[in-house]
């Protein structure tokens, strides 16, 4: 009996060396450890065996039994580094070739524009405020100053859902919502970016654009504060050398209103084809908030008083990268937006 275990067990060691694939080394394993493997035959036969075989046969058949389950990985490990080195040897490749480069996305350049006017004016002060894009007609005019006839409406057509409920035709009504949450606290110092909508569509017109707004609301702003503000904000935004100048216009919402030039980015105000030979181009319209409109929110207007201002993110991007189309600007070609 010894005997054979120690034949099966040479035959078995020989028989390993020769395989040359993991497969026949897993029938290797089954051949001999398997449920009905040779070994495993013996050792099921073990309680034939006188009781002073039993122990002595049982040890060498577990030795062997040991020695097979170590052979088995090793020749496994060896088949494996020998494939690994097969294919390397077979498969050519040059590692001197350059690497594909990932492609890397990047903002929208009106997102861009977007995320430096808020750094501007964060670096002012000024926090975030949000508003809704489907507005009641109640913040969008009335509170603002605009009653139900108001000839200025015209100048914002809109796109109604109910008659009192409609697309927010600027980021103004945001200046309302942040008051009537905030008062009677002050100070209030907000921007509002986010999308407006008005019935228009050509070159210089889109019926979904986008805003900035702010507020600021204390006790003593004065119409200097506003112009140091805009005039901070324009040389950020388009380098030192840019001058700004307010000329008198008319918002309901604010009293007095301007409106807002920079001196021309090509010809700095000389006079050229972009600046219509006048040297300035118009980027918001700004004012002191009505006391109409403090009043609405509940704010004093003997007590506080305020400055706003508003402008379009699309103006300013055209400006800045000399867009001439405001359509490119969603038409999302990317030989359009790769340039940014
Ligand atoms: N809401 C105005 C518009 O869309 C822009 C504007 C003008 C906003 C004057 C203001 C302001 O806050 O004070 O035409």
């Amino acid at each position: 009996m010894r005997q054979n275990l120690v034949a099966m067990r040479d035959q078995a060691l020989n028989e390993l060396e020769a395989l040359a694939t993991l497969e026949a080394v897993n029938l290797f394993r089954i051949k001999y450890l398997g449920k009905k493997g040779e070994l495993t035959q013996v050792l099921r036969g073990m309680g034939q065996l006188s009781e002073t075989e039993r122990p002595v046969i049982g040890q060498i058949a577990n030795e062997i039994r040991d020695e097979l389950e170590q052979r088995i990985k090793l020749r496994q490990e060896v088949i494996r580094r020998q494939e690994v080195e097969q294919r390397l040897a077979s498969e050519v490749f040059d590692i001197t070739l350059p690497g594909k480069p990932f492609l890397l996305g990047h903002k929208h350049p009106l997102t861009q524009i977007i995320d430096k006017i808020r750094d501007i004016f964060m670096g002012m002060g000024y926090s975030v405020a949000e508003g809704p894009e489907i507005e009641l007609d109640y913040y969008n005019f009335e509170a603002l100053n605009l009653p139900k006839d108001h000839p200025a409406r015209d100048m914002q057509d809109s796109f109604y859902i109910t008659e009192e409920v409609l697309l927010r035709t600027h980021t103004s009504p945001v200046q309302v919502r942040t008051m009537e949450e905030m008062v009677p606290e002050i100070p209030i110092r907000i921007i509002c970016p986010g999308k407006v909508y008005r019935r228009d569509d050509d070159a210089t017109h889109s019926p979904m654009f986008h805003q900035v707004e702010g507020l600021v609301i204390d006790e003593n702003i004065t119409m200097s504060d506003l112009k140091g503000t805009l005039l901070t904000f324009a040389q950020e935004m388009f380098g030192r050398e840019r001058q700004i100048r307010l000329r008198p216009s008319y918002f309901p919402f604010t009293e007095p209103s301007a409106e807002v030039d920079i001196s021309c980015i090509m010809c700095s105000g000389d006079g050229c084809r972009v600046c219509s030979g006048s040297g300035w181009l118009e980027i918001l319209g700004c004012g002191m908030v009505h006391p109409k409109v403090l009043a609405n929110v509940g704010y004093d207007p003997e007590k506080v008083r305020g400055f706003a201002f508003g402008m379009g993110v699309e103006r300013v991007a055209m400006l800045k990268y000399r867009i001439d189309d405001m359509r490119l600007l969603f038409e999302n070609d990317l030989r359009f937006l790769n340039q940014f």
